[in-house]
């Protein structure tokens, strides 16, 4: 079946193909994730790379974080922009203290809970973390999905979210969510690019919908809102 194919098929691609390294891959502490993923909603990985190496020698847990000053925080982050990201890495880390005796939460819900964590993040850190079964849905995933399975519903529509969030959450393999969602995020920075894709040599060609149709380059949909 199709979704068994992809799973596998990216699994494998990951074991044995996959060569893109980066400070955060398999990292368990979900502080470290954490800070990673805001990082990189905002910057690229070449960009962001430093600025996390940094973070984490001045502030390497939790509870230093979140005893630190605001001035002090801000300081590093110079350069990054969006400074709401900071403030609110900053208050979370102080409800983490406050509310969880400085244990990071490890449920979803109560990831999501914390201030500027929203439901990408918190799947990022539960499946990362704890491998607790939620799948991750970026920019990269979104185009991967569109492209293998042909969907042109808009990926900034509310149906094209519930459609997209239902089939990730399927594909998912038991077990194996932390492996898989990396698997897929750098599946899609390295293979499945937006553009210039390197179908090619790309191990779902085969059975690639977009591809067998020529659409590739006309996939993901967005909205022009
Ligand atoms: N972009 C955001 N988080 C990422 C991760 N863990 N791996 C690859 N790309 C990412």
């Amino acid at each position: 079946e199709m979704k068994q194919f992809f799973t596998n098929t990216l699994l494998e691609w990951n074991k044995h193909e996959n060569t893109r390294s980066m400070p955060w891959k398999g990292e368990k502490d979900p502080y470290r994730i954490w800070l990673s993923e805001i990082i990189l909603q905002q910057t690229r990985v070449e960009q962001g790379w430093a600025y996390y190496e940094r973070f984490i020698l001045n502030y390497p847990t939790v509870q230093e974080l979140a005893a630190a000053p605001e001035e002090a925080v801000f300081r590093l982050w110079q350069g990054l922009g969006y400074y709401a990201r900071c403030k609110n890495m900053l208050a979370a880390a102080r409800q983490i203290v406050s509310g969880y005796h400085g244990h990071f939460p490890n449920t979803y819900e109560s990831i999501q809970s914390l201030k500027g964590i929203g439901p990408y993040t918190a799947a990022a850190i539960a499946s990362f973390a704890y491998n607790l079964p939620h799948a991750v849905l970026d920019g990269n995933v979104f185009r991967v999905l569109s492209r293998f399975f042909d969907i042109d519903t808009p990926i900034d529509s509310t149906a094209g979210k519930k459609q997209f969030s239902e089939l990730a959450q399927e594909l998912l393999p038991h077990g194996q969510s932390a492996s898989y969602n990396q698997s897929i995020m750098d599946f899609g920075a390295v293979v499945c690019k937006p553009q210039q894709p390197a179908c090619s040599s790309c191990p779902l060609t085969g059975k690639c919908k977009a591809f067998q149709l020529g659409l590739t380059g006309l996939l993901p949909v967005k909205t022009k809102k």
